[in-house]
């Protein structure tokens, strides 16, 4: 009876959860979104009409040996003139959202140094409009990676805090023009890839590397990578700032910030391992999120890099502390992670020693952590995604998120046949993998208000060019046709039995 008794809580808990899921066949609050995403680099072409600007990426594909196929997005999949059209694949998804970014370099050609491109706001006006009539929510993105050539010559971009004005003057622009209908705003996306790609491999423009690696040879200062993590933190400061002192009242969205998350799995049970895991995190997402939400750097950083790392003045302090009011997950994979303080460690892809840890992506006594994919750095480990949502929740003391890129890539060769990649059902398998891991997520309480598919269209994938397909929608590059792959389908059904509201 004792034993009963003790136990009798676990029993009326678990009745009561199994009573709830089968009243409450979905696990999704009624008002969650579903969406896709897409950038505007990535699917809009058109990249020098009606007044556009040059951006880095422009000028970074215009140079030969930068794309693997040697492509641009100069017509990318036309998604500036066929946007109805692509609304109207969405419309047929069902999803109720749709995030996608602005291209800087539309509205301002020249930074602040110039006009305003009135052709550029009546664009997304455009778009913004039309997604309304059909029930889509807008959610924007103001820079994914794209930004204005004028301000990379004239003072070097991120790397100078000049970069901080010139931001925030553009997203006031922005909250101007379209806060009246656009209520989920997004500063920067995934500022953490860009410090990497951009100033320490440099395999995006302005192609700064602080070693060898790839195509560059630069040898730019260690120090450029935090120098320009602090301008991009600083930056959406910036821009918040400029939204809660002068629109969020009257306008009443909400805006955030977008990091790419890994999850890092310790390679061992033990303890160096796992210091090594957290310590991997802290110099990956922890690096811009605990600033912006704690207002410093994580303590792991400063241990290890804190006298490179530049400070931050009593006035940014001050603006730091307008913070978020959520942050955009974007999530596809996991690694594995081994300490290499205490330990000897092989560095794999993307190490680094002098931050104490090796990712051994798929080392594990040469099991993989998930199933390889064709992609080297995307292997299916939908464990990660509700580990990664946990442990957000807990060091963020659950500060709402959105799902903002989840989605499958393959490349593609030369001669795959469109049927094969119509019948896509490894991203199917994936998606349904990673979808069932938020449920859990979301049914252990973790406020997650919406989910996004990276991506609606097949398009310009940075340096793989087109050869890396990630769209629920297969494009032929040469007509431009759009046609629904299995997951599109797949996408809907899965929508529909949700019975979301719009
Ligand atoms: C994240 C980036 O935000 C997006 O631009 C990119 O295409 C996807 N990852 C897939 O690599």
């Amino acid at each position: 009876f004792l034993l009963m008794m003790l136990l009798s809580p676990l029993f009326i808990s678990c009745d009561q959860t199994t009573l709830k899921q089968s009243l409450d066949p979905s696990p999704f609050p009624s008002n969650f979104l579903f969406g896709t995403s897409t950038s505007s680099y990535q699917v809009e072409g058109a990249y020098v009409s009606e007044g556009k600007g040059l951006s880095n990426w422009d000028v970074f594909t215009h140079t030969p040996g930068n794309i693997d196929d040697g492509s641009s997005g100069d017509v990318a999949v036309d998604h500036y003139h066929r946007y109805l059209e692509d609304i109207d694949l969405m419309e047929s998804l069902g999803v109720n959202s749709y995030r996608f970014s602005i291209s800087w370099a539309r509205i301002l050609p020249k930074g602040r140094f110039g006009d305003v491109n009135s052709e550029g706001i009546n664009h997304y006006n455009k778009l913004i409009d039309a997604l309304l009539l059909k029930g889509i929510q807008p959610f924007v993105t103001l820079t994914q990676f794209d930004s204005p050539q004028e301000i990379e010559d004239k003072y070097g971009a991120w790397l100078s805090p000049e970069s901080q004005e010139d931001f925030g003057y553009f997203a006031d622009i922005c909250f101007k023009s379209f806060g009246d209908r656009v209520k989920y705003w997004f500063t920067i996306n995934e500022p953490n890839m860009q410090v990497t790609l951009s100033y320490r491999l440099g395999c995006h423009p302005p192609a700064h590397c602080s070693q060898p690696f790839g195509n560059c040879s630069q040898g730019n200062s260690e120090e450029e990578p935090f120098i320009a993590a602090h301008n991009l933190i600083l930056s959406h400061a910036t821009a918040v700032d400029i939204y809660r002192t002068k629109y969020q009242k009257d306008q009443g969205g909400s805006i955030g910030i977008i990091l790419n998350t890994l999850w890092f799995e310790p390679i061992s049970s033990s303890t160096a391992d796992k210091l090594a895991a957290e310590r991997a995190q802290s110099f990956y997402m922890n690096w811009f999120l605990d600033p912006i939400i704690y207002g410093k750097y994580p303590a792991e950083m400063m241990n290890i890099v804190g006298s490179t790392l530049p400070k931050f003045s009593s006035r940014d302090k001050e603006k730091l502390k307008q913070g978020l009011d959520f942050i955009g997950i974007n999530h596809y994979t996991s690694t594995y992670v081994q300490d290499c303080i205490f330990s000897a460690c092989k560095p794999g892809p993307g190490a680094s020693k002098t931050e104490g840890f090796c990712l051994q992506n798929s080392q594990k006594h040469g099991v993989p952590l998930g199933e390889p994919t064709t992609l080297f750095w995307l292997n299916v480990y939908p464990q990660g995604m509700w580990k990664i949502i946990k442990y957000i929740k807990e060091r963020y003391k659950n500060t709402p998120m959105f799902i903002t890129e989840n989605g499958y890539g393959e490349i593609c060769m030369p001669n795959s046949s469109t049927e094969d990649l119509l019948n896509d059902v490894k991203r199917v398998e994936y998606m349904a993998s990673y979808l069932d891991a938020l449920i859990t997520a979301v049914r252990d309480g973790a406020d997650v208000r919406g989910y996004f598919v990276w991506s609606l269209l097949d398009s310009f994938e940075w340096t793989y060019g087109y050869t890396a397909r990630f769209g629920l929608h297969h494009v032929d590059f040469a007509t431009l046709k759009r046609t629904p792959k299995l997951s599109a389908t797949w996408y809907k059904h899965f929508i529909a039995k949700h019975k979301l509201i719009k």
